[in-house]
């Protein structure tokens, strides 16, 4: 087993990514019996909220920024329920630059750390997902460095691409710059505004700049229970629930037919 690993991308702030990144992680785990780590490189550390919330953590006793300062990630994993691992971000993580221009004097090193890092946990794991801020910074460069694919997120209700456009140039610049290894995964349309609908426009110029294929057939819609469960966590209580969880499960799936369709064959390592 050697864990695939993608990064939720959108160099924009609200667009949804730290919810895919969380309910993506949660369904493969829960309904597809998959094992995952999510990482949270945002400082601010929603990821990590949502998830101690669901899972009922009160705790959290080493975060991200200590595995980095101690070398060793693995000292920071903590087991929220069965398949789903977390390595939880806090506000000491603001210090990573600093930390990064400390240790390292190539920027190819500053980059890379947070791969060479994963690369001995990857194994333990099917997929590995990893929470970004909205931000072109070490944390973005460090996991483009360290994924094999990126989710990009597209506001579907927008006339514009922005954010997702800013990041495709930017992930080429990391493959020019850096030799990134990274390919799309796809482009996932996400509905924000209660009674939106998806701006066909927008998604067939998606289509047009990053392929036919590659834009998903599903998407997120704008449900009011996904930013309830900022507050009670995630929950399975009704039918509201249920429906939520079901346009994950769908979204994940088509993901991972698209990651199979990529590769040509099996993708879990089974
Ligand atoms: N599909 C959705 N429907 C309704 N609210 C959503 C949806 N996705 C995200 N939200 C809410 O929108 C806000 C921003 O989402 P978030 O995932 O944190 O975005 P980002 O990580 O891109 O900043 C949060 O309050 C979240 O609960
Ligand atoms: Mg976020």
């Amino acid at each position: 087993m050697s864990a695939k690993t993608i990064v939720v991308g959108n160099f924009k702030g609200g667009v949804g990514k730290t919810k895919v990144a969380v309910m993506a992680s949660w369904e493969l785990a829960h309904e597809m019996n998959k094992k995952v780590l999510l990482i949270d490189m945002d400082p601010q550390a929603n990821a990590t909220t949502l998830i101690a919330r669901s899972a009922g953590i009160t705790e959290i006793e080493s975060s991200i920024f200590e595995s980095f300062e101690n070398s060793d990630l693995s000292k920071s994993v903590l087991n929220v329920k069965e398949n789903l691992d977390l390595i939880p971000a806090a506000v000491s993580f603001k210090n990573l630059p600093k930390f990064l221009y400390g240790k390292f004097s190539d920027d190819i090193d500053q980059v890379s750390y947070l791969k060479t890092l994963l690369e001995p946990l990857k194994k333990n794991y099917d997929y590995i997902f990893i929470d970004v801020p909205p931000t072109i910074s070490d944390y973005s460069d460090n996991a483009m460095m360290a994924a094999d694919y990126v989710l990009i997120i597209l506001q579907a209700q927008e006339l514009s691409l922005e954010g997702a456009e800013t990041y495709i140039s930017y992930l080429q610049f990391m493959i020019d710059e850096y030799n990134a290894y990274i390919q799309v995964a796809g482009v996932l349309p996400v509905l924000l505004r209660p009674g939106g609908r998806v701006d066909h426009a927008t998604v067939e110029r998606a289509k047009e700049l990053f392929g036919e294929d590659n834009v998903f057939e599903n998407y997120i819609k704008h449900l009011e229970r996904l930013k309830a469960w900022d507050i009670t966590g995630i929950t399975y209580k009704d039918h509201h629930d249920n429906r939520a969880h079901q346009i994950f499960i769908e979204v994940v799936q088509e993901m991972l037919d698209k990651i199979e369709h990529f590769e040509g064959g099996e993708v879990n390592g089974e």
